[in-house]
Parts: structure tokens; C-alpha cells; sequence
């Protein structure tokens, strides 16, 4: 389906349009043959870049390959996760000046399975996307509460103080580069998917909080939603208002699949 582009104004009058974006994220799967394939398949069938942009991001060990395989194409590369530290003695990480110069546009930064298997806290996170812009790199911030925090009815709260980190730790200047990714980690990799409106609530509630800030960062900001996403549910949660893309999973491992997602928001 033709994805309709948001437009609304800001409080100048301005009218701000806002592009889809449709963002896969591999985690740790793949292989060179997987992203030979992937990429033929995906840079052959995706089209010119329209209403929506298109990304994916790979582990770090394939991202040279994917950047040579989709260069042409509308597709961009990301990272999954960047260091704080732009360079030095740090073994093992990779720095936002690096991932930059491989040729990626954007990088994920605080997705759940980090902030829980890595204990990344929320001024962690913070910092690590001010890394990212430092370098013109485009954070793809993750948000969400667990299952238990949302049976809780703790939702907002946790978000909130997701959000919050992030306002204090991120300058104005820099936000018309971020992206949000609302992922309630009950819904990641468990085929949950957050209803549509359950999804849009949480959305409303983060663009909200993004107002309260500054009316223009909250009219720019893309919003994407994760957890489950996939060819039958990915039209009507990106038709949400508040709902701006997706950072889809497993999905995004199948072409076809990742294809007909992209296709879904117009992108
Ligand atoms: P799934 O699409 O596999 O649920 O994963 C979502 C996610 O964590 C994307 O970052």
C-alpha cells in the first residue's frame, strides 16, 4: 500500500514532514552468503528512495560488505551499537568515528537486549548517542518496559525515564537527527505484537513527552515501533499518527519479508 507522509505544523507554522523509516535489525545472525543474497535481493526490488527510507543493520563483522553490496542502492547501513570513546584503548568496541567511516548512516543504540544482558543504563545510552551525531551518525534510540513493568501499569514511568535521560543528555540542536524506536520488550522475538492502538497510546505518550520539551523536536522526531513486526501486522501499526516506521527483527532476516514491510510504509 501508498503510505501517506505525515505533515504537520510546528508551532512557527512551519509544515514538517515526517519519513517513514523502515530499519532491520539482523542482531547477532547472518552470514557473508546470507548478505550477498540479502543484499542482491533487497537493492534489486526496493526501488528508488519515495515517501519512507530504508536501513539495515548488520553485525559489525559484515558491515564493510554490506555497504560495498548496497552501494547504489536507496538502502542504508547502520551499526547495532557504538562505544562512548571516539578512539583509543578500548578492545573489543568500535567507536562512532569508526562506524561512520565504514560507511553507516545510522547506529541502534540502547535496545533492550543490551540495556538487560549489558547492563547499559539509561545515562549510558544517553551518551552514546550523543557519540553517534557527534559523527553524523543518526541513533536509532530503543525505549520499552518489560512485561512485568507494563502488568504493573508502569509503562509510562518507565518510558518517561527513558525519555528523560535523553532530553537532559542530548543538546536541541541535535534532535532532528534522532530516531526513537518504542520496543516493548514483551513483544521482541515472543510474536506478541502490541495491538495497534496499544502501540499508537505509548507513541502519543513519547511525542508528548518530546512536546513538553519543545513543540519543533516533537514534530520532527520519528517514532518507529519494534516487536514483532511482520508483513501482516507492519500496515496498520505504521498507519498509526504517532507511529513513524519499524526496527524489525527477525522479519528483516527474510528479504521478501523485510521487502513487503518496507512496501507496507511506503518505503
Ligand atoms: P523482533 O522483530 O524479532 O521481535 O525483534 C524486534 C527488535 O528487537 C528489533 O530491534
Amino acid at each position: 500500500m501508498a503510505r501517506r507522509r505525515v505533515a504537520i505544523c510546528d508551532l512557527i507554522g512551519r509544515t514538517v514532514v515526517r519519513r517513514n523509516l523502515v530499519a532491520g535489525n539482523w542482531k547477532m545472525n547472518g552470514s557473508r552468503a546470507m548478505a550477498a543474497a540479502w543484499c542482491a535481493d533487497v537493492a534489486g526490488n526496493i526501488g528508488p528512495a519515495g515517501a519512507g527510507e530504508v536501513a539495515v543493520c548488520p553485525p559489525h563483522i559484515l558491515i564493510a560488505a554490506v555497504v560495498g553490496a548496497l552501494a547504489g542502492s536507496s538502502v542504508r547501513v547502520g551499526a547495532q551499537d557504538v562505544d562512548v570513546n571516539d578512539n583509543g584503548a578500548f578492545t573489543g568496541q568500535t567507536s562512532a568515528r569508526l562506524i561512520a567511516d565504514s560507511g553507516c548512516r545510522y547506529v541502534i543504540v540502547g535496545h533492550s537486549e543490551r540495556r538487560a544482558g549489558y547492563g547499559e543504563s539509561d545515562q549510558l545510552v544517553a551518551r552514546k548517542a550523543g557519540a553517534a551525531l557527534a559523527f553524523g551518525l543518526r541513533p536509532i534510540i530503543c525505549v520499552g518496559e518489560t512485561r512485568a513493568q507494563r502488568e504493573a501499569g508502569d509503562t509510562e514511568a518507565v518510558v518517561g525515564r527513558q525519555l528523560a535521560a535523553l532530553l537532559a543528555g542530548i543538546v536541541p540542536e541535535a534532535w532532528p537527527e534522532v530516531v526513537i524506536a518504542y520496543e516493548p520488550v514483551w513483544a521482541i522475538g515472543t510474536g506478541l505484537t502490541a495491538a495497534p492502538d496499544q502501540a499508537q497510546q505509548v507513541h502519543r505518550f513519547i511525542r508528548q513527552r518530546l512536546a513538553a520539551r519543545d513543540a519543533r523536536i516533537a514534530a520532527q522526531c520519528r517514532i518507529l515501533y519494534g516487536g514483532s513486526m511482520k508483513p501482516d501486522n507492519a500496515a496498520q501499526l505504521i498507519d498509526q499518527p504517532d507511529i513513524d516506521g519499524g526496527l524489525v527483527g527477525g522479519a528483516s532476516l527474510d528479504a521478501g519479508d523485510f521487502l513487503a514491510i518496507c512496501a507496507a510504509a511506503g518505503s
